[in-house]
Order: structure tokens, then sequence, then C-alpha cells
């Protein structure tokens, strides 16, 4: 098993398969006009399939694909019924803002998606037109009960929590996720890009997103991690009516369970979320490189991986210092798949 210099090993794989979206959301999308990347730079279908099995031989195991808005690029269907039949696959997921889902949940159904994270940050349809500037609340709410009514399971529900923006969210949502059967996690807004706003006072930390939950009533009981490099802290409510989880990335980072490596959807390999570079395999891939080529150039970028973005953010806020510094130029959210 591959492992980084801080001992951790590749585990995961999230492939960006597009970067084009039909939302502009407020708190992802960089400041003025974002100039998507040119059709020949993307990689075809075919090459994702190629290097996700390379992926797989060297240990990844869970699959997650992004995008900008993955329901936008032709062929996804197909993309992921060739994913599932990789030998080794044990989990194959898509985080979509749901815009599409009406029409896409269930031929990605019968493709062999079983799981989707959608999108949700607010129920009220003004704030939804703000945050979203292009989307429309009523077809993210068709989508989302499209994909329950095509079977998938579990369906989460992202909300990511802007202090100043739709913390007045979180009951309703999770109001919303136990009426309907639906997972809710709640998301620390973060210092992704380089354009999206980011400071201290827009963050609702994790602890007072819990406070807020039990003001109103939710008992929350703590199930921990799922495994140890999830992302998000579990929690259910006594009655069990609800499944909740948080992701804390500011307040709690989970560095170091980081097991996740990155496709941009032209082919760049990049270990962390808020890099400001990636490694070119796609011309790897286009020089004619043979899997063996290819599989090295991956494990020399993992071995020599060192990332703790949100670990090292954390320590400069608690020193008092900037959180980020304003030279140094992130990938865009866009771009990455988050
Ligand atoms: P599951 O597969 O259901 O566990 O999903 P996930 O939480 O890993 O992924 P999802 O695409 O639903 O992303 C939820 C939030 O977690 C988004 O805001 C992501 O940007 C964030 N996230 C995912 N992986 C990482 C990571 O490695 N580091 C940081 N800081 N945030 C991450
Ligand atoms: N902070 C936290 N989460 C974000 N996402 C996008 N931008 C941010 C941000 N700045 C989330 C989306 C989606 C997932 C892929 O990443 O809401 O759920
Ligand atoms: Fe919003 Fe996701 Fe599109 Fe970014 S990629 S603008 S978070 S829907
Ligand atoms: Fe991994 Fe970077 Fe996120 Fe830390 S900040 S968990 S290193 S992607």
């Amino acid at each position: 098993m591959l492992q980084d210099r801080l001992g951790r090993e590749l585990r995961d794989l999230r492939i960006s398969v597009t970067d084009r979206c039909n939302f502009r959301c407020v708190y992802c999308m960089p400041e003025g006009d974002y100039v998507g990347l040119d059709r020949s730079e993307i990689l075809r279908l075919e090459e994702i399939e190629r290097l996700a099995k390379i992926f797989v031989r060297l240990g990844v195991r869970d699959v997650k694909l992004t995008g900008g808005e993955p329901l936008v690029r032709k062929g996804v269907e197909r993309l992921i019924a060739r994913l599932c039949a990789i030998q080794g696959v044990e989990d194959l997921s898509l985080t979509t803002n749901g815009s599409l889902l009406k029409n896409h949940a269930k031929p990605l159904f019968k493709a062999g998606l079983r799981r989707l994270n959608i999108s949700l940050d607010t129920l009220d349809n003004e704030m939804f037109q703000a945050i979203t500037a292009r989307g429309s609340l009523k077809s993210v709410l068709d989508g989302i009960f499209a994909a329950k009514e095509a079977g998938f399971s579990p369906v989460k529900l992202n909300t990511v929590i802007r202090k100043d923006l739709n913390a007045d969210q979180i009951v309703p949502i999770a109001r919303f996720g136990r009426q309907h059967g639906f997972e809710v996690r709640f998301i620390e807004f973060m210092d992704t890009g380089n354009g999206n706003g980011w400071d201290p006072s827009k963050l609702l930390e994790k602890a007072q997103i819990l406070e807020i939950l039990a003001s109103a009533g939710f008992s929350l009981v703590s199930k921990g991690r799922h495994y140890k490099n999830t992302p998000a802290v579990s929690f259910k409510t006594l009655d069990g009516s609800l499944k909740l989880g948080i992701i804390a990335s500011v307040s709690e980072p989970f560095c170091q369970g980081c097991t996740r490596a990155r496709l941009t959807a032209d082919g760049k390999l990049v270990t962390c979320l808020f890099a400001s570079m990636g490694f070119d395999l796609k011309r790897v891939l286009r020089s004619g490189a043979g899997d063996e080529e290819i599989s090295s150039a991956i494990s020399r970028v993992w071995e020599g991986r060192t990332d703790r973005y949100s670990e090292e953010r954390l320590e400069r806020l608690r020193s008092g210092k900037s959180p980020f510094d304003p030279k140094e130029q992130k990938l865009e959210m866009v771009r990455l798949g988050g």
C-alpha cells in the first residue's frame, strides 16, 4: 500500500469529470467570469477509466465523481457503468448540485450508482437564488425526491453554512431530512480558491451548529467517524429518526486521515483541496506512456506528499496570524470538485 511522507495511505480518488457548472454558488465560484477549460483539455471517458484502473491497482477503494457539476458531462452514466466494472472498487458515489437529477436519477441508478450527495443550502427560494445565482430550488427538490424514488440510499444532503447567510436554515434542513429520511451534513464554510470572500467572521463552527440543533430539541448522539478517514463526524438522534454529519474542516481539521487523491477534469493529480498546483498526469498519459510508467508517476507524487493545509490554517488562526497568504494562488474548487 502506498504511503505519503506522513504515513497516510492512498485509498480514495475524487474525479472531477467537468469544470462546468450551471450554478455560480457564492462560496465556490471565483469573482468575475470563470473561463472554463477548452474541450480538448478535458480527459475523455476512456482516459478517466484507464487512470481509475491504475489508481485502484495502487490501492484506491473508494471513488467519488464530482465537477463542477458532474451531471452536465455527457456520458456520465457510461462512465459510471465502466467504473462499477473495475475489480477492487468498493464504493462509488457522486456529489451533485441536484438540479439535473430529475432526469438523471433513474439512468444513474441503472448504470450501477447507489448513493448520492446533493447540495442543499437553503429551503428558502429567495436565499437559494442569492446563493446559487442561477439555480432553481424547485429543480433541486425535484432532483432530491427523484433520487429517493429511484432507490438511492443513502441520499446525503450537503449544507454549507456561512454564518452571515444561511445559519437560520440549519433547523429547517435538519427537520426536512428527518421528515423525508435524508441524511443531513452541515459543512463549515471553507477558504477554497481565491475569491470566495472567506473570513473567520463568516464561519459557524461545528460546536455552534450543534448548539443550534440542541436548542431546537434535537438530541444528538455522537457516532464518531464512519471510517477514520471520512471528513464527516456522524451523529444520530436518540430516537434514530435523523442521521446527521458535520464536516468541520476549519475548527477540527482531519488532515491526519487524509487518504484522498484528486483528479481534475484536465488530468491533473492534486493531493490537497487547497493546493496551488497539480501534477500533469494527462501529459504523461497522452505521451503514450504505458500503465507502469503512469503508475510510477502517481506513486512518486503520493510518496512525496506532505499536505496538511487545514491543520496549518488552524495553527495560524490560533496564533492570531492571517489564515492564508493572499499571494499564494490556490486552484479553484470548481476545477477540483470539492
Ligand atoms: P462521503 O463519500 O459521503 O463521505 O462524502 P464526502 O463528505 O467525502 O464528500 P462530498 O463530496 O459530499 O463533500 C462534502 C464536503 O467535504 C465538501 O465541502 C468537500 O469540499 C469537503 N471535503 C471532502 N474531502 C475533503 C478533504 O479532503 N479536505 C477538506 N478540507 N474538505 C473535504
Ligand atoms: N466551503 C465548504 N464547502 C464547499 N463546497 C463548495 N464550496 C465550498 C466551500 N467554500 C461544497 C459544495 C458541495 C461539495 C462538493 O463542496 O456545497 O457539497
Ligand atoms: Fe455550486 Fe457545486 Fe457549482 Fe460550485 S460546483 S458553483 S458549489 S453547484
Ligand atoms: Fe486533505 Fe488538504 Fe483537506 Fe487536509 S486540507 S484533509 S490535506 S485535502
